[in-house]
């Protein structure tokens, strides 16, 4: 029998606990572990310590207690607002993450392109932001992290802010993206059923900060079609999350 390594974690948290300077309690005792080519979403009450997660994961946040331990040094964050500058084409935007990694312009380039095609934006590589749907920019701002190929990638609600149909395109989006570059991925959002469709494994915060209320391994396989939403088997499981959060918000 050959015996494969297993692989370290792309994100450990051990025993992590976060107090802001004001005395405020973001985070508490919270351990969990993202491999490569599992997608881990977090859910929770607004203010219970999820952005606190990731931007501790993202190394911008620092003193907490506890081990924040990141294995991939190739890290890719998008944030809940597309933070694009507005003097800059969609293009040049793509590029902005590589190019604070001083990557070589042509490899840059290349590399931007190529993220702008994935996510179906090369028709408006030249316009600026101002010339896009709020849907577009959130792509622009997806594209900008791609670039950078991570193997870690954090994602702060990136969707909660467009409509319904939108957001289902975007999430088949990323999904197609994970299911063949299979990043580690940690994922935040309010929605059960995005959080569902996207996840191997949902963790649920609770208000207070404290461990996790919940974790839910997510069975189904992938590549999951846009149609598993419709699914008995769906359905079931995002009642038993909505009943967890529930209990999350007491
Ligand atoms: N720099 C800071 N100083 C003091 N308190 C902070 C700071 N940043 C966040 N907090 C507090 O920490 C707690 C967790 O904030 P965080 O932004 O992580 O929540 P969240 O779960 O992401 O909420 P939401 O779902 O609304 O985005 C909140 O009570 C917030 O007010
Ligand atoms: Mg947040």
């Amino acid at each position: 029998m050959k015996v494969v390594p297993a692989q370290p974690a792309a994100l450990r948290l051990e025993g992590v606990s976060m107090s802001f300077p004001d005395g405020t309690r973001a985070v508490h005792e919270l351990s969990f572990e993202v491999h490569r080519g599992e997608f881990v979403t977090i859910i929770g009450p607004s203010g219970c310590g999820k952005s606190t997660v990731l931007r501790l994961a993202s190394g911008l946040l620092h003193g907490a207690t506890g081990n924040v331990v990141v294995a991939e040094d190739n890290l890719g964050y998008v944030f809940q607002d597309p933070t694009l500058l507005g003097w800059r084409t969609v293009q040049r935007n793509v590029e902005l993450f590589a190019e604070l990694r001083r990557m070589p312009r042509a490899e840059r380039v290349r590399r931007g392109t190529e993220a702008l095609n994935l996510v179906g934006l090369a028709g408006v590589a030249h316009r600026y932001p101002r010339q896009l749907s709020a849907g577009m920019r959130m792509r622009v701002s997806l594209a900008r992290s791609l670039a950078l190929r991570p193997q870690l990638f954090l994602f702060d609600e990136p969707f909660g802010a467009l409509d319904e149909i939108t957001r289902e395109r975007l999430n088949e989006e990323v999904l197609g993206l994970f299911e063949s570059e299979r990043f580690a991925a940690l994922f935040v959002t309010h929605s059960i059923y995005e959080a569902v469709y996207l996840s191997s494994r949902v963790l649920v915060m609770s208000a207070r900060p404290g461990p996790l209320v919940a974790t839910f391994e997510v069975p189904f396989e992938y590549p999951r079609p846009g149609s598993l939403r419709f699914d008995a088997r769906f359905t079931a499981l995002a009642g038993q999350l909505s009943e967890a959060l529930r209990e999350a918000h007491a």
